[in-house]
């Protein structure tokens, strides 16, 4: 492999990543919906100089995702590669150091939204892939990407896409770069990812905000109505309290507790990087469980009433909050819904009308760790890195990846290359751009592995 990772060490193509970073790719703001069309026929386009068999934009009832395919020899493993070039709102600019689409490197950090989460790990591929093509003229095992447009919106049309293009989609294995490393320096495979669903919730009194003065006392409040929902959704202990809520988890074993506290996690730290002043969740549970194995509901916002400057004397006609929650295996996001609104409408008060509208949801993901890719992607990723890879979790999402691994029946393998700190859906996002080269070589790594590993992963297939 040396000819590879030299081929890799020659070309740094960070301008390529500059250049695609500069486009504000943003999935949920309307008025960039062109934007996020132009991002993926850039990188389209970038892709047509690597000499795939063919690169195509996917259009979809929303954002289009882009779609490239290398082949490999004849009998080898295809691998499909997964990630997005949908980014997330820059808001508030007046945060960041460097403007959030004018990307700037400094102090090894490549600064601009969408650095990490995820065009700069799905550049990584771009490269490992380029790397290949010039040092070999081509792929050690068939290679497929799929660059998706709408994760940061919870994937709305993916099921529909995943459905047109099944042939297309075909693989042996699937490969996702869009989470973080355990720390700086520390290869990390993601063996677990939360689910999520997101609502809103309505409250709705008088028709119309009414004088305080004349009205209140006498009707109900929508904001105190709402209040109440809210509050009762938690007890003081941490615990959700909608009916229901727990049926489905899976509890983590003593051995995978025992693994997830044998980890270097350091809590003080992790405190500091918040600015929160003390820790807070469900008793019982360690900071890292709470965050990679227990279930969560949060208020995402609040609004309604006067929102204003000064004082304005009304009693409102109308409040709402978001509402989403994080699941874990095996909870359903449909399910969980149901189950919440049905608590909400029971303990709504009387005096308002009450609604619950789905937003979006994705179920959570554990990696079947026993397949033999881990221990390919083990030793990729030491190889990279110098450093033994460790296996963690995230409490974040990747709709995707459940979607994918249930379609297709193989395990996602989930290599992220980004800094817990890394500011992803904050202003200052940044990418550690030795991260990032090392990231390229652990991929072109991890290719040569599969492909080598080729009669283990059919095998590992057959017997299932
Ligand atoms: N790349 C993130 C997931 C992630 C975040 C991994 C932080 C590791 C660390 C992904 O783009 C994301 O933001 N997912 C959303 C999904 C949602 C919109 C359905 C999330 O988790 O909120
Ligand atoms: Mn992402
Ligand atoms: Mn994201």
């Amino acid at each position: 492999m040396d000819d590879v990772l030299a081929a890799l060490d020659e070309h740094s193509d960070l301008d390529d990543l500059i250049a695609w970073c500069r486009i504000p790719s943003v999935s949920s703001d309307p008025s960039r919906a062109t934007d996020v069309v132009h991002s993926a026929e850039h990188l389209a386009s970038e892709l047509r100089r690597h000499a795939p068999h063919r690169v195509e934009i996917w259009p979809t009832g929303g954002h289009p995702a882009v779609f490239a395919e290398w082949k490999g020899p004849v009998g080898s493993p295809t691998l499909l590669i997964y990630g997005h070039h949908d980014v997330q709102p820059e808001h508030p600019v007046a945060e960041w150091i460097s403007p959030p689409f004018e990307p700037t490197v400094r102090n090894g950090r490549l600064y601009a939204r969408g650095a990490v989460d995820d065009k700069g790990q799905v550049h990584l591929h771009v490269r490992a892939i380029a790397a290949f093509v010039r040092s070999r003229g081509s792929l050690p095992l068939h290679v497929k990407l799929l660059v998706e447009g709408e994760e940061e919106v919870g994937s709305k049309h993916l099921t529909e896409l995943l459905a047109s293009k099944q042939s297309e989609l075909q693989a042996d294995l699937v490969c996702v770069s869009d989470t973080s490393m355990f720390g700086p320096g520390v290869p990390s495979i993601c063996v677990g990812l939360r689910g999520v669903f997101y609502a809103e919730l309505h409250v709705e009194g008088p028709s119309t905000d009414l004088h305080s003065g004349s009205f209140g006392g006498a009707l109900a409040n929508p904001a105190h109505a709402l209040a109440q929902m809210i509050a009762s959704l938690h007890d003081d202990e941490g615990h959700v309290l909608v009916p229901g809520f727990y049926d489905d988890v899976r509890a983590p074993t003593p051995k995978e507790r025992e693994e997830i506290a044998a980890l270097p996690f350091n809590e003080a730290a992790w405190l500091r990087s918040t600015g929160a002043s003390s820790a807070f969740g469900e008793v019982g549970y360690s900071t890292l469980e709470r965050l990679w194995t227990r279930p969560t509901l949060d208020v995402c916002g609040l609004y309604g009433g006067h929102m204003g400057a000064g004082a304005k004397t009304i009693l409102p006609s109308r409040v709402s909050a978001k509402i989403s929650g994080r699941l874990v295996a095996d909870q359903d996001p449909t399910v969980i819904l149901r189950r919440l609104r049905a608590h909400l409408l029971a303990v709504a008060p009387a005096g308002v009308r009450t609604r619950v509208v789905d937003l979006h949801g994705g179920k959570p993901y554990l990696a079947p760790t026993g397949h033999p890719a881990y221990e390919a992607a083990k030793r990729a990723l030491s190889k990279a890195f110098g450093a033994p890879a460790v296996f963690v979790r995230e409490g974040a999402s990747i709709p995707f990846v459940r979607t994918i691994a249930d379609a297709l029946g193989k395990p996602c393998l989930l290599l992220g290359f980004g800094q817990p700190d890394s500011n992803a859906h904050a202003p200052n996002e940044w990418l550690d751009v030795d991260s990032y080269h090392r990231g390229a070589k652990a991929a072109a790594l991890f290719y040569n592995e599969v492909a080598c590993q080729a009669a283990a992963i059919f095998q590992h297939a057959f017997e299932r």
